[in-house]
């Protein structure tokens, strides 16, 4: 039978580890070829492999997705690498943990840079092609905290938050051009971002990596008619906070 993802390309950021690197493979597994873009040329080739013998083909850029010109440079290679991108997943992220009292403008500035400007500098430079193709899948990783603050998470959860803001708008502006924009709302997840603020962690309560790349996988095989807003992925057996 023919993969979900059978000749369409994906384009991830984040890709070098976590929950990027998760999603890439799992989309490869299902047929799709991938962009793989993270500033760590090192962690994305080894993604590259995981994707190449996954069965897909791979294209790795180091890439600062708040930087327009690399930005630019990584979706003129994509397109002239595959000639299409069919799925965009904004999913680099970054987060300068901390008091709003004692956070410094260089913290909120990297944080928004990652998490919000990077997200709309690869939305609208993909969406020229997603147009000219006739359609395409946008999913954005946000994280509870982009429905409800939280103690020393005032830059990550204002740029996701904003992340949402800028998803719903673009989804008005796109809907009748056979482009859905999607949030992907994920709980505790077991990843470099989350161990750095909680290194005593007790991993088995929380999610792995897999679990949200498999609705982000969901998201990306939906018929082109279904439109899914947003989706929250919480870990069964921890708290019932939003975060
Ligand atoms: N882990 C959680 O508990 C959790 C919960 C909710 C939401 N999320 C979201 O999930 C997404 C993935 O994070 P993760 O948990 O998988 O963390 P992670 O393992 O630390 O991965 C973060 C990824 O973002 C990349 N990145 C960071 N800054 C970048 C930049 N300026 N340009 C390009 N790439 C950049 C990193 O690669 P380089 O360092 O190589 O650039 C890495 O590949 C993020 O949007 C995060 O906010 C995570």
């Amino acid at each position: 039978m023919d993969k979900a993802l059978f000749g369409q390309v994906a384009l991830v950021t984040g890709a070098s580890r976590g929950i990027g690197r998760a999603t890439a493979v799992v989309l490869a597994e299902n047929g799709a070829n991938v962009v793989l873009a993270a500033r760590s040329a090192a962690d994305l080739e080894e993604t590259a492999k995981l994707v190449r013998s996954a069965g897909g083909k791979a294209l790795a850029m180091a890439t600062d997705v708040s930087d327009e010109d690399a930005v630019r440079n990584l979706v003129a290679r994509a397109l002239s690498e595959f000639g299409r991108v069919d799925i965009l997943i904004n999913n680099a992220g970054g987060n300068s943990r901390g008091p709003i009292a004692s956070l410094s403008l260089a913290g909120w500035q990297m944080t928004w840079g990652t998490n919000t400007t990077g997200p709309f500098l690869l939305c609208r430079e993909v969406l020229p092609a997603m147009q000219r193709q006739g359609g395409g899948k946008i999913i954005n990783v946000v994280s509870g905290r982009g429905r409800q603050g939280g103690a020393n998470s005032g830059a990550y959860s204002a740029s996701k938050f904003g992340l949402v803001g800028l998803s719903q708008s673009l989804a008005e502006e796109v809907r009748d051009e056979n482009i859905t924009v999607s949030c992907v709302l994920p709980g505790p997840t077991d990843t470099e971002l989350r161990r750095t603020g909680r290194p005593n962690e007790d991993k088995s309560l929380i999610l792995r990596p897999e679990d949200v790349a498999e609705v982000i996988l969901f998201l990306a095989t939906r018929p082109a008619n279904v439109y899914i807003t947003e989706i929250p992925v919480r870990p069964r057996r921890y708290y019932t906070g939003i975060a």
